[in-house]
């Protein structure tokens, strides 16, 4: 049974449009964690436009699973999460006018980079994932890196409208969770991921966790983010 991951960005969206205090996403991750998190995730966007470095220290001090923090490249970013220390830190790509992550990181192309980054955080005591397509070459460089751990987009699953597609981009996954594994590499996997399309990828076979923010934070709008993260527990 996969980790279920919940990512409270958009918890800070909401807050972010007012630029008032409410709703709390710290409150909001102590809420997840009671629910059935297994993680925290929440990502420091260059932009800040919804979670910030005092957050992401609010939520070092508070959270109580795992603290899963997403990141750039950019080097301001790289110290801020060295000095907030995160449990983890998940490198992704990032750019300034995307509505949300488009795709994986290009490992080949950014290598040292990615390399260097993957390496200082480690020796600060940080577990390193890279965020990436679920692509035999992406992977085979990012055992390159060094990394041990890296998060499959699954966004190109998640957008899939026909059977035929849906059935295609599962069967990609499912094989490069294989591949991944058999390299050495813990599995995770996430992006765009619904209450109607989840289980389905959380029966493959060895992902270790599922990283979901949007859908739930959207439910819990209707139902409360208690039932909300029950319900996605239940899926996964
Ligand atoms: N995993 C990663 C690496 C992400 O960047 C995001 C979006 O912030 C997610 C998972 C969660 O995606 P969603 O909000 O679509 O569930």
């Amino acid at each position: 049974m996969p980790k279920l991951g919940v990512n409270i960005d958009h918890v800070a969206t909401l807050r972010q449009a007012r630029r008032e205090f409410e709703p709390d996403p710290i409150a909001a991750a102590a809420i997840c964690e009671k629910a059935g998190a297994d993680s925290i995730v929440c990502h420091l966007r260059e932009d800040r436009r919804h979670i910030n470095e005092n957050d992401v220290r609010n939520l070092r001090r508070t959270v109580r699973t795992y603290l899963n923090l997403e990141m750039s490249l950019n080097k301001e970013i790289i110290l801020l999460t060295a000095k907030l220390k995160p449990d983890q830190a998940t490198i992704v790509p990032e750019k300034r006018q995307e509505i949300t992550t488009e795709g994986g990181l290009d490992v080949k192309k950014h290598f040292r980079k990615i390399k260097e980054a993957a390496e200082f955080l480690t020796s600060k005591g940080i577990a390193v994932s890279l965020f990436i397509d679920p692509d035999q070459k992406q992977i085979d460089e990012s055992c390159r890196a060094g990394v041990n751990m890296i998060e499959l987009h699954t966004g190109q699953y998640a957008a899939a409208r026909t059977k035929k597609q849906l059935g295609k981009e599962l069967k990609i996954i499912d094989n490069m969770t294989r591949y991944a594994t058999q390299s050495g590499l813990v599995v995770n996997a996430g992006h765009g991921l619904k209450y109607d399309n989840t289980r389905t990828v959380s029966k493959i076979k060895n992902i270790a966790e599922l990283n979901i923010g949007h859908s739930i934070i959207s439910r819990a709008v209707f139902v409360g983010l208690e039932k909300a993260v029950k319900e996605m527990r239940r899926l996964v």
